[in-house]
Formats: C-alpha cells, sequence, structure tokens
C-alpha cells in the first residue's frame, strides 16, 4: 500500500516537473516579435492613410522615421541571427532611409517610397519568418 502511494506520488512529481520544464522552455525572448509588430503597427498606419486618401508630409515622415528606428533594432532582436538575415536587416534599413529621404507629400509619392520597403518585407519573411 505504502509502496503504490510512493509510486503515484513519485509520477505525480514527475508530471509537474514536465509541465513546469515545458512552460519555461516555450518562455521565449518577446522582443523580436515585439519589434516586428511595431514595425507591422507604422506600415499598418501609412496604409490607413493611403486608404483615406490623407497623406499628410509631415505624418508620412513620421510614420517612416519610426520604421527607420524600429528597424535598427533589428540586429540586437536577432542576434543569433544569420547573415544572409542581417543584410536584409540591412537592405531593410537602407530602403526606409530612402523612402524617408524621399519626403513624400501626397499618396502616389507614398505608395511609390513604400514600394522597396514593402519587397524586403516580403523577400525576408519569405526566407525567415
Ligand atoms: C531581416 C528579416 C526581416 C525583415 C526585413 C522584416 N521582417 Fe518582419 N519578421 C521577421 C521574422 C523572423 C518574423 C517572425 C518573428 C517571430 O515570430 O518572432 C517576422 C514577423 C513579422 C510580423 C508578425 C509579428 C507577429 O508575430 O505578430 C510582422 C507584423 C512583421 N514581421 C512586419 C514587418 C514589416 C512591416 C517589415 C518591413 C517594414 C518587416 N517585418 C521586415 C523578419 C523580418
Amino acid at each position: 500500500m505504502r509502496a503504490a502511494l510512493l509510486i503515484v506520488l513519485g509520477l505525480a512529481i514527475g508530471i509537474i516537473g514536465t509541465v513546469f520544464t515545458m512552460r519555461a522552455l516555450n518562455e521565449r525572448n518577446p522582443l523580436p516579435q515585439a519589434v516586428m509588430v511595431t514595425m507591422g503597427f507604422h506600415r499598418h498606419q501609412l496604409s490607413q492613410a493611403v486608404k483615406g486618401q490623407h497623406c499628410d508630409a509631415a505624418a508620412n515622415l513620421g510614420q517612416l522615421q519610426h520604421l527607420q528606428m524600429t528597424a535598427s533594432d533589428i540586429p540586437a532582436a536577432f542576434p543569433d541571427a544569420p547573415q544572409p538575415f542581417q543584410d536584409l536587416a540591412g537592405h531593410l534599413r537602407t530602403a526606409l532611409q530612402t523612402a524617408a529621404l524621399s519626403a513624400p507629400a501626397d499618396c502616389p509619392s507614398l505608395i511609390a517610397a513604400l514600394k522597396p520597403v514593402d519587397q524586403v518585407c516580403k523577400e525576408c519573411h519569405q526566407q525567415y519568418r
């Protein structure tokens, strides 16, 4: 009777231990996703501007600069990523810099400025997401 109880107790402790270990393994670093969600947010703001045909020069520039700043966190957020990934992150920063420097003042120029940016987002997502 006592042996059976000990076996049950041992099994219970084992199961609880496994659950805790699995949980710890699932708890991953939230920063990479946070950086991407933030870039997604600013990209979405620009889409909304185009959709509403309300492409204000200052607002466009603000969103592009936010994207640029957030993109500069990619290397720190993905420190273990391979070199081709880091190269794509560099391409994104260049594309965003060009877009911000072009200072799009209306919707057609904003759409044109975002095209090369979206291309890099897509290229990296196809390979690494
Ligand atoms: C250098 C590679 C790279 C580039 C460039 C890149 N991404 Fe990502 N993105 C990723 C990876 C990797 C993930 C998956 C991250 C994760 O789940 O931890 C991701 C995920 C995302 C997600 C989903 C986040 C979530 O889980 O809800 C969004 C939104 C996103 N990226 C937006 C963008 C936008 C917008 C751009 C361009 C302005 C961009 N990304 C450019 C690598 C990249």
